[in-house]
């Protein structure tokens, strides 16, 4: 009898030692003459248990986590028995609260299959979403995609649908889809878990694109931080070309290339990383033209994010209205939202959106890992605002977060405990645009160097009550006057630090004084 072992292979699991475990658990086989079968998955996404190690039984995959090498023979032996009595078991993998409570449509099979396998991909549901855009054809493609309600879920939620139908309607000898795998935002990681962990639903969802506006190359942009995903996106577009899924002939031609970023975050802007791909520096080109009219090589381009292009197939084999049966409002489906930062239970947790950020921090999260209170959160990556206690009843939802002067962006949640500095988080923030903006416009070009000397005098006490009036002008000027959203964007956490956390400024700012 040969015993299947699921090691997840996922860089956040090698992080804390999964090869090792993988090697220890082949030790204790041989010693007990066991044949075992160990596949590397990727992650379910529960890190705070990673390496998360799943045992096939008659009654399902039974997990233990997390898993040191040198509990590697008490997991088998567990295992082997009735596989309860382990102090690291927690049963049937698929009944851990934490994941049944989850709604997995994007990350259904990341973590269950084994993600070099095409034959493991297509046993999972895999390609019947691309086999029923085949017999939909491309127009009612786009129609379904527009219907399904998905937004752009790399920050800005533009609706996916449209962006397709406005490619797919500029003429052209030539299209391209891009993908945009550059996850900058700090605190998020489900792109890479997705190219780690089920690379074949995001080469589905490029060639569905790719069908639908008529589109025959595609490139995947992935961050040189993630060679791991470098490397399981470029082995299973060798997979996808040597089982003909992607094609060079009849009824459709798509083939893909993976280019590698060189680390700058301002290249996960689309303009930024059309510049990027075509090997210059990283400047934001300003629009119009839209890349949709003229994107890569001047071409009509379809440039979305991982999870956008990742949630395609679910989409089509399930049909529009199921994934906009999820979801509140105008934000429908499904959102995997990363918990992080200083957080008990941190990882990926996909939801319909409506969940509010109390539940995700509280519930979910588990509070803070210090295990002192929760202080502030930053929704949606560095350029997002921070959230404070008394404004956790907001549902994740891209309108709720934006009437509160937030943005969900990606999904990353980044906890802090009531340790946190608030007026150096705003430091920080004004520095990182000061540091990563690409220098076309003034606004974020010097207003991001100005602010951080601003917000230094106010910290040192220097004249307060008119630093905090020069930095709220300076805010302004960078929201309305920069030319993309790293210049103005950076005001949220900004002005939200100043907002809700005046006491760390040594002053009640002077607007909300004014106001009461
Ligand atoms: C400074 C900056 C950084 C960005 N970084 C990313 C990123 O890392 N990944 C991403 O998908 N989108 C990023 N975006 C958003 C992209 O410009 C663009 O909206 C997105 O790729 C479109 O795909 P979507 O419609 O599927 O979200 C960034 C935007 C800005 C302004
Ligand atoms: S806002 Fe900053 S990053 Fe964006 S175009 Fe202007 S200088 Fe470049």
């Amino acid at each position: 009898m040969t015993v299947r072992i699921f090691i997840p292979g996922d860089a956040g699991a090698l992080a804390v030692s999964a090869d090792e475990v993988a090697a220890a658990m082949r030790v204790a086989a041989a010693a007990r003459r066991l044949d075992i079968d160990i596949v590397r998955t990727g992650s379910r996404g529960l890190y705070w248990l990673e390496p998360l190690v799943e045992v096939a039984t008659a009654a399902g995959r039974m997990a233990y986590g997390p898993v040191a090498p040198a509990d590697a023979a008490g997991v088998l032996d567990a295992a082997l028995a009735d596989g309860t009595a382990n102090p690291l078991a927690h049963g049937l993998a698929e009944e851990i609260p934490w994941l049944k409570r989850q709604t997995r449509l994007t990350f259904a099979r990341c973590g269950v299959v084994d993600p070099r396998s095409i034959v493991d991909y297509r046993a999972h549901g895999g390609f019947s979403g691309l086999e029923r855009a085949l017999s939909l054809g491309p127009q009612a493609v786009i129609e379904e995609v527009v219907q399904s309600g998905l937004r752009g879920r790399g920050g800005a939620g533009f609706p996916t649908g449209i962006k397709w139908r406005t490619v797919a309607q500029t003429a052209a000898a030539q299209k391209y889809i891009v993908c945009n795998a550059d996850e900058g935002d700090s605190g998020t990681f489900a792109d890479r878990m997705i190219m780690e962990g089920d690379p074949f639903v995001l080469i589905e969802g490029m060639i569905i694109a790719g069908i639908a506006v008529g589109a025959t190359k595609g490139f995947v942009y992935i961050r040189s931080e993630y060679p791991h995903a470098i490397a399981a996106m470029t082995a299973a577009i060798h997979a996808a070309r040597r089982d003909c899924v992607l094609s060079t002939g009849a009824p459709y031609t798509f083939d893909l290339e993976v280019r590698a970023g060189a680390g700058a975050y301002v290249c996960g802007e689309e303009t930024s990383l059309l510049e990027s791909l075509e090997g210059n520096r990283g400047t934001v080109r300003a629009k119009p033209p839209l890349p949709a009219h003229a994107g890569l090589f001047g071409k009509p381009t379809v440039i979305n994010n991982v999870l956008s292009l990742a949630t395609v197939p679910v989409v089509l084999a399930q049909g529009a209205a199921h994934y906009r049966d999820f979801g509140m409002g105008r934000s429908r489906g499904t959102m995997p939202i990363q918990l992080a930062g200083n957080v008990r239970r941190g990882g990926l947790f996909e939801t319909a959106f409506g969940i509010t950020l109390g539940e995700l921090v509280d519930d979910i999260g588990g509070g803070t890992a210090s295990g002192r209170p929760v202080r502030a959160v930053q929704v949606g990556g560095p350029l997002g605002a921070y959230f404070p206690r008394a404004l956790f009843d907001t549902p994740f939802d891209y309108e709720a977060f934006a009437a509160r002067d937030g943005l969900i962006g990606h999904g990353g949640i980044v906890v802090f405990d009531d340790s946190v500095d608030m007026a150096k988080q705003a430091r920080f923030a004004m520095e990182f645009c000061a540091l990563e903006s690409c220098g076309k416009c003034t606004p974020c070009r010097i207003g991001a160097t100005r602010g951080v000397e601003t917000i230094d005098r106010i910290i040192c006490g220097d004249d307060r009550a008119s630093n905090l009036g020069v930095l709220e002008d300076l805010c302004h000027t960078m929201k309305f006057g920069s030319l993309c959203a790293l210049g103005g964007f950076t005001p949220y956490p900004v002005m939200s630090a100043l907002t809700h956390f005046p006491e760390d400024f040594g002053a009640r700012p002077p607007r909300l004084e004014a106001a009461e």
